[in-house]
């Protein structure tokens, strides 16, 4: 299946084929979203992004004419609700009646989705059963589609990035707590991109509970852009370059990092090469004037280093803002059930890479954090895909990954 995730900073294809035992990795594209055409989930401009998509795919040579897509943003509401038990068409119908309560806009406008979960024991007489309920406006998805229909691609399939990215992580989810005492066993997929982050609790396979926090990895680069001065991608640099900085002793230091390194590859070893990524051309142009500064004038560059400091101050800043939200979901979900035992943060999105971000995070919240490579288990078509390129991407790739697994 053809997946097409559409985000801040770039949009991503992602073409997987079904085997025996998993799937393969056909072929992938990614460039850089137009500036200002897609943000917090929503695309702004269609022209642009139509462009931009039928070049990469053409570049790539994706011609599968049917894909999936996914909706994020603060208007797609998720929500487990108890209903009392009806057939599937039963429920077809009743959640129009029930989804008032839960969605703040109209119905006629809006995408309704209700699924059954599970029956519950009978209460005072009556049989009831959880329901898992989306719903989105209709204008969210409707602004996909355009783009699609611009490059000649059918929808296949809608569906939610918390979703997607629960089928890119099913290897990583921990197994429903068996025992009282072990408590309500959650998975967190943490997934931080550019415009956005979404917080995702999961018990077993199930989605319990998602969130989309519009804060991300570009709001850092435009305090840094703004606060020295310097153009946007310089700023997408500095920060891929300085990271987050680690607090204080050494010892629990190192502890932590062998921890993470356990659990995922090589993301020291990306780093070095990631200026040279192909296809972020805009980033390369930049690199190039970059040079040709440091050549002609040396004295911008040590200015540069001077602010480090302020860089790393910024990079905090935000990434400080994006944990306290992360908290107040935690915090707000462990009011809703008992006995919650958060088992692991599955980090993810582009800004997983973001150097010692996943440390930080650890010592935190106090929960093992996994760097989680969405192309575990998957093989690769290696005539198509430039494998250390692929690499580089993964952690960004997730939900159109997850998305691709779909089989219809
Ligand atoms: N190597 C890296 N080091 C640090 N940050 C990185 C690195 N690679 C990507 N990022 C950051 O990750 C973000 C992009 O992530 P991602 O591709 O998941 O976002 P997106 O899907 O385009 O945006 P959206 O938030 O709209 O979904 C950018 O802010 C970028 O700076
Ligand atoms: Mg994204």
């Amino acid at each position: 299946m053809l997946a097409i995730d559409f985000g801040a900073r770039s949009i991503k294809a992602v073409q997987l084929s079904k085997t025996g035992g998993g799937y393969h990795l056909e072929n992938f594209g990614i460039v850089l979203t137009p500036p200002d055409s897609i943000l917090h989930g929503e695309i702004k401009d269609v022209a642009a992004v139509s462009q931009a998509l039928a070049k990469m795919l053409r570049k790539k040579r994706i011609y599968e004419r049917g894909s999936v897509i996914a909706i994020t943003g603060q208007k797609v509401i998720v929500r487990e609700i108890t209903t009392p038990l009806m057939t599937e068409k039963e429920l077809a119908e009743g959640i129009q009646w029930e989804a008032p309560k839960y969605v703040p806009y109209d119905l006629k406008e809006s995408l309704l989705d209700a699924i059954k979960i599970e029956e519950l024991e009978e209460k005072e007489g009556s049989k009831m059963m959880k329901v898992l309920l989306v719903a989105a406006p209709k204008s969210l998805v409707e602004q996909q589609i355009s783009v699609l229909k611009n490059v000649k691609i059918q929808p296949k399939a809608v569906d939610i990035v918390a979703n997607a990215q629960i089928r890119a992580f099913e290897n990583y989810l921990s197994p429903v707590s068996s025992s009282e005492e072990d408590g309500t066993r959650i998975d967190i997929i943490l997934s931080i991109g550019a415009s956005t982050t979404e917080i995702t609790l999961i018990e077993g396979d199930r989605l319990k509970f998602t969130r989309t926090i519009l804060k991300g990895g570009n709001d850092i680069n435009k305090a840094i852009e703004k606060k020295l001065n310097i153009p946007f991608n310089e700023a997408e640099m500095l920060k891929r370059k300085i990271g987050l900085s680690l607090p204080e002793e050494k010892t629990e230091k190192v502890a932590e990092m062998e921890e993470i390194e356990e659990t995922e590859e090589d993301l020291g070893k990306e780093e070095e090469k990631e200026e040279k990524s192909e296809e972020e051309a805009l980033t390369d142009k930049i690199e190039k004037v970059k040079k040709e500064k440091t050549e002609k004038e040396n004295s911008e560059e040590s200015l540069a280093l001077a602010n480090q400091k302020e860089i790393a101050d910024l990079i905090n800043a935000g990434v400080y803002e994006i944990f306290n939200e992360v908290r107040k979901s935690l915090n707000y979900f462990k009011t809703q059930y008992q006995k919650v035992n958060y088992k692991r943060i599955i980090l993810c999105g582009g800004m997983a890479q973001l150097p010692n971000l996943g440390q930080v995070l650890k010592k935190q919240f106090g929960i093992t954090v996994v760097i989680a490579n969405p192309l575990k288990g998957i093989t690769v078509n290696e005539h198509e895909v430039d494998i250390n390129h692929l690499d580089k991407y993964k952690s960004a790739l997730a939900t159109a990954i997850g998305l691709a697994k779909r089989e219809r």
